[in-house]
This record gives structure tokens, C-alpha cells and sequence, in this order.
């Protein structure tokens, strides 16, 4: 269960833009390469998202997250989630909008089965969510703290390390010794690597030796790290965050026409009043976005054309809105098929959601049988 599992997911608000893209999609993408990942909810595949590679599935259609996320919030000290920082923001900005409800107080809860119900391990998110991820670490900390103890765990543990083979076996209690007694990192994943690679191991086994690696209980709901990946922030058409809620987005799949004419009719450095007035790029909302779609030269070109007026605005905005209809171009062509024809978005979700529910079923039987709730 060590071996690299990624999950994330993101909030369906509407049609995604180009924030989405450069702030998540595209590194779900990459990610997907390298590691086992789970994503939730619909519509992503036309950027690449692939579902032969990753898991993508609708978080409401595996019932497992909110049965964990009761669980959790059992364990969950309010004090914990009243001091996030996201709920704290949240609170004072929309002091008029009633979010004093039990379910937004909760969210991070929500939040942690949705990520421990996988056992997964690695979390793409922004800097916005790390608090959340903390508070979920020190969620599952406690969880395994209260139903991971059982009575003569240490002869268990010792009885498991024996089942490994010999072989395995010394290795296990080398590495054990030097995470223990010189605190090596390294050394500890290595041996949660050989104790997943153990396919013969009865589960409750597996769970000591990883407990048992760094403490004296079984750990059932093993704690995920964010991913931290610096993605762009794309600015929005006014140079504030991209947004719908500031209405200065440009969609994914936004027909040329319309993506030239928004880029076209662009704020630019108030100071270009004339073609003849040189600017300051740093001044101008086009400068980040060819930060993200201009090679140096280009932005060289920039800079120059810009300070000394040499070119003018509509000239350095083409190749941006060049750059932004190419980067779509193979996400269209993609999306035809799915457009074309919408079930088969519907049995890739479906699909997604069987091996989602398989996975999320195997956790919970552990945690029943852990917090004594297994009465088959
Ligand atoms: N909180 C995330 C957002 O606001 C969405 C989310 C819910 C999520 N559960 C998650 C992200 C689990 C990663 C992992 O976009
Ligand atoms: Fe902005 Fe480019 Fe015009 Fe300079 S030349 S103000 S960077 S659009």
C-alpha cells in the first residue's frame, strides 16, 4: 500500500479554463506517467487525462467516502478544523453567505476520506491546500494511534517478520534498526517498499510491519504528502487570478475567434496611450502570459518592442494568442470523440467508479474490522 498511490480531485464549477489547465490538469497528466492515480470527476480526458492510465471517477458514486468520513469526524477535534486557515479566509470574507454549517467546518474531514479511503499516498495540491493536508496527516496519525493498538502487537509484528522468509526478513530488521537508531529516511521507504512488494502477506501483517517500522502499532490509514509542483499561475484577462467568478477567463476549447478577440481587446500598461508611448511589460497583464507561452527570445523581443516602442500591443499579443489556439488544437480533437458521442464518457466514469469502489471497499473492511464494526 506504499507504493506510490496518487489522488486528487477537483471541485466541478463549470466548463474549465486555462487555470484549470496550467494550475492542475496539466500535471495530472504528467503525473499519471509515473505513479497509480486516482481523479474525480467528469469531463478531463479531452486534455489527456487518460482513462487506460488513470483512475477517473465521481466522488458521490463511491458511498466509501462518506462512511470514512463519518468515521473520521468521530476522531476529528473541532479545534483542528476551526483554526484551517482556508475556513478561517472563508469565514470572514462571506460573512454574509451562511457557511456556518457542520458539512463546511468539516470539509477537510471530507477532504481526508476522500484520500485515505485509497490509502493514497501522494496528493497534488496548491499551497492553498497544505493546511489541509497537515490537519489530514495528523488525522490519520490519530486514527492509527487509537485503532491500531491491539494486544500483544509486538509478538504479532514479530511473528509477520518471520513469515517474510529469512531472507527478507534480516533485511527487514536492518532497515528497521536504521530508521530507529539513526533516523534513515531512506531506509524506512525501502523497507515499506519490500513489505508492499510482499504479495504473500495477510493485510493485518502488512499493516504491522509498516507499524511496526516506526512505532508499536498497526497502521491501518497510512499518511499522505502533498505534491507540491510549481504550476504557473495564469493570470486572467485583467491580470488578477483567473477565475469565472471575475469573469475574465479564457475556456478550454474556446473557439480562435473568440480567444483572439478577448486577447485582442486585452487591458495593456495604461502608459501606451499612443503606439508611440513606451511600456513596461511588468505593468502589462499580456507580460505573464507570455512568461508561460514565449521561449526567451520572444520575451526579449518583448521587452524591447515594448520599452522603446517599437512594437506596438496588437503586434506583441499575436503570438500569445498563436500559442494559446495551438496548445488547444490537440485538446479539440480529442474532445471530438467524447462530444460526438457522450457515453462514452459515461462508461469511462462508470468504469472509473467500479475500480475506484473496489479500492476504496478494500480500506474500509480494515477500518470496520479495526474500530469493531465488522459484524460479518
Ligand atoms: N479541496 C480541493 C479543491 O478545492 C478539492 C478536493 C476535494 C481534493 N477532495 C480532495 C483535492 C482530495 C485533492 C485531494 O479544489
Ligand atoms: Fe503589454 Fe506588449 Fe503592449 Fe508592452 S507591448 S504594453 S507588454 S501588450
Amino acid at each position: 500500500m506504499f507504493a506510490d498511490r496518487v489522488l486528487s480531485g477537483m471541485r466541478p464549477t463549470g466548463r474549465m479554463h486555462l487555470g484549470h489547465y496550467h494550475g492542475a490538469l496539466k500535471n495530472w497528466v504528467r503525473l499519471q506517467e509515473e505513479h497509480e492515480c486516482l481523479y474525480f470527476a467528469a469531463d478531463w480526458h479531452a486534455v489527456g487525462i487518460n482513462p487506460a492510465r488513470a483512475t477517473i471517477f465521481i466522488q458521490s458514486r463511491v458511498p466509501e467516502h462518506a462512511e470514512l468520513a463519518l468515521l473520521l469526524g468521530m476522531i476529528a477535534p473541532v479545534g483542528w478544523l476551526e483554526r484551517v486557515p482556508t475556513y478561517k479566509d472563508q469565514q470572514e470574507k462571506l460573512a454574509d453567505r451562511d457557511l456556518s454549517t457542520y458539512g463546511f467546518l468539516g470539509y477537510p474531514v471530507m477532504q481526508g476520506a476522500d484520500i485515505l479511503v485509497y490509502r493514497a499516498n501522494l496528493v497534488p495540491v496548491g499551497e492553498d491546500q497544505v493546511s489541509h493536508l497537515e490537519l489530514i496527516r495528523e488525522l490519520a496519525r490519530r486514527f492509527n494511534h487509537i485503532f491500531g493498538r491491539e494486544p500483544a502487537f509486538e509478538e504479532k509484528a514479530k511473528a509477520a517478520i518471520k513469515r517474510l522468509g529469512s531472507r527478507r526478513a534480516k533485511r527487514y530488521e536492518q532497515l528497521r534498526a536504521a530508521f530507529q537508531e539513526k533516523g534513515d529516511e531512506a531506509a524506512l521507504t525501502a523497507a515499506r517498499e519490500m513489505i508492499d512488494a510482499a504479495q504473500n502477506l495477510a493485510l493485518g501483517d502488512q499493516e504491522r510491519l509498516f507499524g511496526y517500522l516506526e512505532g508499536s502499532r498497526r497502521v491501518i490509514l497510512p499518511e499522505p504528502k502533498p505534491l507540491l509542483t510549481a504550476t504557473p499561475r495564469i493570470p486572467g484577462l485583467d491580470g488578477q487570478k483567473m477565475s469565472k467568478s471575475y469573469g475574465n477567463t479564457i475556456m478550454l476549447r474556446e473557439d480562435a475567434a473568440s480567444i483572439t478577440k478577448k486577447i485582442r481587446t486585452m487591458q495593456t500598461d495604461p502608459a501606451r496611450v499612443h503606439r508611440s508611448d513606451p511600456g513596461t511589460p511588468e505593468k502589462c497583464p499580456v507580460w505573464p502570459l507570455h512568461q508561460i507561452y514565449s521561449d526567451e527570445a520572444r520575451q526579449a523581443w518583448v521587452q524591447k518592442g515594448c520599452t522603446t516602442a517599437g512594437i506596438g500591443c496588437l503586434e506583441c499579443k499575436q503570438p500569445v494568442i498563436d500559442a494559446i489556439i495551438a496548445e488547444q488544437e490537440p485538446i479539440k480533437e480529442r474532445a471530438q470523440k467524447y462530444l460526438d458521442d457522450p457515453s462514452l464518457v459515461r462508461a469511462i466514469v462508470a468504469d472509473g467508479c467500479e475500480r475506484a469502489r473496489k479500492l476504496a471497499e478494500e480500506t474500509m473492511r480494515d477500518v470496520r474490522e479495526a474500530m469493531g464494526l465488522a459484524y460479518t
